[in-house]
């Protein structure tokens, strides 16, 4: 078996940490013992692009219980847990292509490890893996009939192919699932993005400045879960609708020229680049800290930073100083990238465990009808996203009501008014 890791001696201390994060994922398991049994993805070659963590190891785990042959690589330099890794290889004979702050030749390395593995199911978050493959369709898309797609970068990056009417291949936008986006973007994102900064930091959130860039899911997330410690929240937006709701959400909202003045944290959550760029560097007060927890490092214009920069120097693991000529300083987290992957743990595994689960049956899914799919982005189907909220439920023992035969009557007519 071939794999690329940093340190097999790791891999106790990751079987641990799978286990633990399975007892928080009772979806994915249940799924686990049916997939054991019923075999739907036999034979199947799986190339996974995904965050390599023990939540992650869960989703493979579970993937192999199916019958698929998986291979694993990461989805971002800075994400990997190398015990995750370890373990996967050694316990559960998954093939792992992931080092933790591997540079980008060896982050492409992995991808075309993924590729050359020929699977049928692609499994993106970001749209790396699809990326690749469009660029050289002749070599790897022969063997590949359907895919998925984790997050909201990704389903970007997927509509703009096909929109183009360049998509070779259907895709199910795991991201858009209500189970998905409605919890992990929001609270996973919320959470694990304090979580990062805390982690990286130790600073005290209540009574800071905490700009909020960006307010889809994951903003409404992290600006919620900052006010929650006591952060005075800052809102920027460009899109009037979701800046109206932020007001009516009870932030401050007004234009990053603005904001930056103000700020002692910003994080961005926009999917968009140069958000924070060198305009707003020099307005920033002494020792803003400044994060990313957007798919991509594009977020912040580091480059640019780097550029105005007199001195830079690492202060902290994931924290950099930038002393700028005017003598302020800037601290940068987690290298730009994810902060909640880069410096904390990722999403908890109770909100995974509905990502995943999606990933899982969508998987099924599309090998049960890949035939009469078309080359287009694909939302997972209405039903599987209500089994897993009931699945999610149940394993919370919460009960709910159901409709009366009245009330069901009521709602599909319309005679009935004032
Ligand atoms: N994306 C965000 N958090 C994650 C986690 N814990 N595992 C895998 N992907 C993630």
């Amino acid at each position: 078996m071939k794999y690329d890791i940093k340190n097999a001696r790791l891999a106790p201390a990751g079987k641990s940490r799978i286990e633990w994060a399975s007892t928080q994922m009772p979806v994915l398991e249940f799924i686990r013992k049916r997939f054991s049994k019923e075999r739907p993805l036999k034979g199947l070659r799986l190339s996974a692009c995904l965050h390599v963590t023990c939540e992650t190891a869960n989703l493979a785990i579970t993937l192999k219980s199916g019958g698929a042959n998986v291979v694993l690589v990461a989805s971002n330099p800075l994400s990997t847990q190398d015990d995750i890794s370890a373990s996967l290889v050694k316990h559960f004979g998954i093939p792992v292509f992931a080092i933790r702050g591997e540079n980008r030749k060896t982050y492409y390395s992995h991808i075309y490890a993924a590729l050359d593995h020929h699977p049928h199911i692609t499994m993106d978050d970001g749209a790396d893996l699809v990326s690749a493959i469009h660029k050289e369709p002749g070599k790897y898309k022969k063997s590949i009939f359907a895919g998925t797609e984790e997050t909201t970068t990704g389903v970007v990056r997927l509509r703009s192919l096909e929109g183009q009417g360049r998509l070779l291949y259907p895709i199910v936008a795991v991201n858009d699932a209500d189970t998905k986006h409605f919890f992990d973007n929001r609270y996973g994102t919320g959470q694990s993005t304090i979580d990062g900064i805390i982690r990286a930091t130790n600073i005290l959130l209540a009574g800071s400045v905490v700009v909020v860039c960006g307010y889809g899911w994951c903003g409404r997330g992290v600006a919620s879960r900052a006010r929650g410690m006591g952060a005075k929240v800052i809102v920027t937006e460009v899109d009037p609708l979701r800046a109206l709701e932020a007001v009516m959400d009870g932030f401050q909202v007004m234009p990053m020229d603005q904001a930056a003045r103000q700020g002692d944290v910003f994080i961005t959550v926009t999917g968009n680049t140069s958000v924070l760029r060198k305009e707003h560097f020099v307005k920033m007060k002494d020792r803003a800290i400044i994060s990313n927890s957007g798919h991509f490092d594009v977020e912040i214009d580091i480059r640019h930073l780097k550029k105005m920069t007199k001195k830079t120097r690492r202060v902290r693991e994931n924290v950099q100083e930038f002393m700028l000529p005017n003598h302020k300083r800037i601290f940068l987290l987690a290298e730009g990238r994810l902060v909640n992957l880069g410096a904390a743990e990722g999403h908890p595994a109770t909100v995974m465990d509905m990502s995943f689960a999606n990933q899982a049956l969508s998987a099924e899914w599309v090998t049960q009808f890949h035939e009469s799919l078309e080359r287009k982005v694909y939302r997972v189907p209405e039903d599987i996203d209500k089994e897993i909220a009931r699945l999610k439920l149940r394993s919370m023992d919460v009960n709910i009501d159901v409709l009366t035969t009245q009330q069901a009557k009521y709602l599909s007519g319309w005679e009935v008014g004032t």
